[in-house]
């Protein structure tokens, strides 16, 4: 069943964070699905701009009804993730999303403001929440100096000014993540003490973490032993991070490379092993229930494994 986003952060706010899975296609689909229904976890499913051109935007929706009726326990929201203005009025015009995310964070502040305000208005007038971002998401290249990296981190003060100013619901902040399989050279974290500090002036406003996958270094290892050759040694976020985060505020929580490194993982090996074979429903039965192996443990990270039931309880449904 698809809820609003908001019913999903007044439930969880302050107590668990909800797993934002980036889907692409049929198997992530239901992988996904059976992953949050073997831990009993609500979730959020997520569509980025490239994924609803991968194919049609219409497949994805299709897909994603689809699920809803073969899972018809799940609790869940669809998402717009990384969206520019036209496409988030695309999604609020379409009816099928829940929120979405308007991405100017690329844009001066005021700027920024100005774009948010405008999809805030259109999103909200038909009931849809809006993710803005403010801050950038650092990557970890070794010359950029701690004090520049600190820099890029979103400001507190400018967070709840623009929270003031935007009306938007949640916030993706920079609290030292980045997208993608490298991350982190040593022994680098979350900034605990931006978290607390937006949650000092924000209180009870959901926080975003993007980039918070945890390139498991057995994965990287797997793939590269089937013939990859992905960089090893650069982390990701450490997965026992999530939860004292969301205690903090972080209500939401992004991953899609860790879910890329499981396709690549279990079609690398099973093409590695299997040289004769040319059936791609061999390695999509071995990916679907890996990822769903995955999701669960994700799920079970972030507290929002077991919370089906409470949450079902909790919106009368
Ligand atoms: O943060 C971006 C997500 O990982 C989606 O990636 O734009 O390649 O679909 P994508
Ligand atoms: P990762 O690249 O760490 O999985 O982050 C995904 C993300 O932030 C999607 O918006
Ligand atoms: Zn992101």
């Amino acid at each position: 069943m698809i809820v609003t986003t908001k019913e999903l952060y007044e439930i969880a706010y302050g107590n668990y964070a909800i797993g934002a899975y980036n889907i692409n296609n049929l198997e992530q689909t239901m992988g996904l699905f059976r992953g949050c229904i073997d831990s009993q976890a609500p979730f959020i499913i997520q569509i980025s701009k490239g994924a609803r051109s991968y194919t049609d935007k219409r497949m994805l929706e299709g897909i994603i009804r689809a699920a809803g009726d073969v899972f018809p326990e799940a609790i869940f929201a669809v998402h717009l993730d990384h969206g520019d203005e036209a496409t988030c009025y695309d999604c609020i015009d379409s009816g099928f999303y829940s929120s979405v995310m308007i991405d100017a964070s690329h844009d001066p502040f005021e700027e920024n403001v100005a774009i948010t305000k405008r999809v805030v208005e259109r999103a909200h007038a038909k009931g849809i929440s809006v993710e803005a971002e403010l801050g950038m998401l650092g990557g970890v290249e070794e010359h950029v100096a701690v004090d520049e990296k600190n820099a890029c981190l979103t400001d507190p003060e400018e967070a709840k000014e623009f929270v003031e100013q935007t009306g938007c619901d949640s916030l993706a902040a920079a609290i030292g993540t980045s997208h993608g399989a490298y991350k982190f050279s040593g022994g680098q974290g979350l900034h605990f003490d931006r978290i607390k500090e937006i949650q000092r002036l924000l209180p009870g406003f959901p926080i975003v973490m993007h980039g918070s996958s945890s390139v498991p270094q057995d994965e990287v290892r797997r793939i590269n032993e089937a013939g990859g050759k992905m960089k090893e040694g650069a982390k990701g976020v450490n997965e026992d991070e999530y939860f004292p985060a969301a205690k903090l505020g972080v209500t939401k929580v992004n991953i899609d490379t860790d879910g890329r490194l499981v396709w690549t993982r279990v079609h690398r090996e099973y093409f590695n092993q299997k040289p004769e074979e040319f059936d791609l429903r061999g390695p999509g039965k071995i990916f679907m229930a890996e990822y769903a192996k995955f999701i669960a443990h994700k799920n079970e990270k972030l507290g929002s494994a077991g919370q089906l039931s409470d949450i079902r309880q909790k919106l009368g449904k």
